[in-house]
Order: structure tokens, then sequence, then C-alpha cells
């Protein structure tokens, strides 16, 4: 299967890029502080699909948020990771087919998607961030 291999040294913070791994769009976020504490605040037993954001976020990289870019209710594309777009209530990501709002981890808080945006399998090293390992 393939990899997907992204130089994300340039990431700057609170910036979000798209790219594609496996022919699905891929979500990179480098949170800001204020974003990290925001999904830190939550009391986990509010959520639907219930995950801190360090179970989602690799140890040595609690600010880089790699998830799928696909709605976990029909498959939509998120809208929140180019500038300007509306990234829903809870800064996130906002999915505008049928109103699913994603939060900074994203993570599902309104709308119908069943569950949060889905973190593949990555690795980091150095600035190369693989998808797919
Ligand atoms: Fe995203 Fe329905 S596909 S809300």
């Amino acid at each position: 299967e393939s990899t997907t291999e992204l130089d994300v040294g340039a990431l700057e913070v609170g910036q979000s890029i798209k790219a594609v791994f496996r022919k699905q769009p891929v979500f990179v976020r480098r949170l800001t502080a204020a974003e990290i504490q925001q999904a830190d605040a939550v009391s986990i037993d509010e959520l639907r699909d219930p995950q801190t954001l360090a179970e989602r976020t690799l140890v040595d990289h609690p600010d880089l948020l790699v998830v799928m870019g696909v709605c976990t209710h029909l498959g939509c594309v998120p809208l929140g990771a180019a500038e300007g777009e509306n990234k829903g209530d809870y800064g996130g990501y906002f999915c505008p087919c049928h109103g699913s709002h994603y939060d900074t981890a994203a993570r599902i808080r309104k709308g119908p998607a069943p569950t949060n945006l889905l973190v593949p399998e990555y690795s980091v090293n150095g600035t190369a961030l693989v998808i797919g390992e």
C-alpha cells in the first residue's frame, strides 16, 4: 500500500494543509497553543466519540494534527483546511453537506457525523511526515 510523504517543516502554527493519501484528502494542521488549550478544556464525557487530543496526536508532536479529510457522516470533504474557510462552531473543521462541526482536535461536536475525523497511521522523521506506515 502506498504512503504519502509531506515536508511539514514550513507548516506554520495555526496553518493547515490539504494533501492526498490513498486517493482521499488528508488534513495536516499545526495547532496553536489556544487550539490545544481549547481541545484539552473539553471534558471527554461530553464527547460523542470520546478521545483526548493526546490520543489523536504523537507524543513527540502534540501540536501536529493529522486527520482524513472525509466526513464520517456520508463522506463529504469538510472545510477548514484552507485559509479563510469556515472552521465551524468549534474552530476545527466544518462539513457543509449536512452541518457537522468538528473541534480543534477534529472531534465531532455537533451535527450528524457519528465519529471523529479518522487519524491515519503516520510517523514524523525530522520535518518529514509519512502517512501510511
Ligand atoms: Fe458531512 Fe453529512 S457528509 S455532514
